[in-house]
Formats: structure tokens, sequence, C-alpha cells
């Protein structure tokens, strides 16, 4: 089973509801909502009031991907506005098995993202916990950058180290540059789950882009 994020980066922010509903008919999975503070990417966007809209506005689980220092000073807001998977960055976290206990004491899923050039090691001690692991495939901060495709090897890594530990519905989120050229060797590496920003949401046939990025 292979699961469609679209980030709301690249929706149109005027139509922000209808956005989120064309994401829902589309058959995408879940909503991948891009937190950024300003420091630890070099780009603002939003907090946990559009999260709490977009939890009003759609059925669909929230994949709220911290992009903040500090974030355990943010997590119990971004709990409370309505995240179902809280993800945050190994390079933000000094207390990464911290924080991953941290978010799961709220009842909700725990994932770590590492940025293109993290070694998996960093999560050695900590991945039988996680629910979700994030390999950037940009370096975060803005949707529509080119894909590094270095990240094909990393999954193939990922599938052969942690084979045999990872939990049953586990989710391996690839984000960034993910698009009809790229999706499949992502796929065949072991992805199965995929953000999508420009792609997605510029396709004239959303349906369609959804087919592609589900390899079907
Ligand atoms: C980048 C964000 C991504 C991004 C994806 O920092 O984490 O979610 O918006 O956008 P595309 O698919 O256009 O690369
Ligand atoms: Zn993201």
């Amino acid at each position: 089973m292979i699961y469609v994020a679209p980030s709301l980066l690249s929706a149109d922010f005027r139509t922000l509801e209808k956005e989120i509903k064309s994401c829902e008919e589309t058959g995408c999975d879940y909503l991948h909502l891009d937190i950024m503070d300003g420091h630890f990417v070099p780009n603002i966007t939003f907090g946990p009031f559009i999260v709490e809209f977009c939890k009003k506005a759609s059925k669909l689980p929230l994949d709220v991907h911290l992009m903040i220092e500090n974030p355990e000073r943010y997590i119990p807001d971004f709990v409370k506005a309505g995240a179902d998977i809280v993800v945050v960055h190994a390079e933000a976290c000094v207390h990464l098995h911290r924080q991953i206990q941290f978010i799961k004491s709220f009842g909700v899923k725990a994932g770590v993202a590492l940025n293109p050039a993290t070694p998996l090691e960093v999560l050695d001690y900590v991945i039988e916990d996680l629910d979700l692991v994030l390999l950037m495939s940009v370096n975060p901060g803005f949707s529509g950058q080119k894909f590094i495709p270095a990240v094909q090897d990393k999954l193939r890594l990922f599938k052969q180290r942690y084979a045999g530990r990872l939990k049953q519905d586990f989710l391996l989120e690839v984000d960034g540059g993910v698009n009809d050229q790229t999706v499949g060797s992502l796929i065949k590496a072991g992805a199965n789950m995929f953000v999508s920003g420009n792609y997605f949401f510029q396709h004239t046939d959303r349906k369609h882009a959804v087919k592609t990025l589900k390899g079907l």
C-alpha cells in the first residue's frame, strides 16, 4: 500500500478549504503540513492555527512536519490543534529519544525526519519506537526544489539496516521533488508514503497525479 500526502505549502491559500477538499476527492491519504520557523530552515510558514483549520476542514489524518528548533516547546500545541502524526527533525533534537517519547505521550504517532546529508545511524537506538521516518530528498525550506537522487540509496540502506525492527504499519516517507519522473525509483527502493507539493497541486488532473504517485 502506498500513501500520498499533499503538502499544503503548494496549495492556493485563497481557497484553502477547496484545496483541502480536492485532496480528499482525488484519493490522497494524509494532509502534509510544513511548519517552518525561520531558524531551523530559512523560511517561515504557519503554526497551530492553520493546523486547527485543516482539522476542521478535513477528515484526512494530519501529517505535521516540524522544521523548527526546540520542537518540544510546540509539540503540545500542534497535538491540540489536531496533528495525527508529529514529525521532528533529528538535527533539531539534542534529546531525540525524549522528544519521541514526548510525542507518544499524547497518544499520537511519532516520526523523525532526516535531512539529505544526515546519516541513518541517528535512528539506530530509536527505530523500534517510531511510526514513521521521513527522508528528505531536498534540503528543507521550500517547495518546488530539485530532487536529490542520493535518497534512493538511503532508502535501500534503510530497508536493509532496519529489516525486522519496524512496526507493522510503518511509514517510510519521502519528501521533496517527488513527481512522475522520480517516484518509480523511490517505490522500488522501498518508500511507501510520498509528500507532493508542486507536482500534485499544479497538475491539471490531480486524480491522475495521485495514481501516478501510487505507482498505478
Ligand atoms: C520542503 C517541504 C516539502 C515541500 C514539498 O521543506 O518539507 O514538504 O513543500 O514540495 P515539493 O513536492 O514541491 O518538493
Ligand atoms: Zn514536508
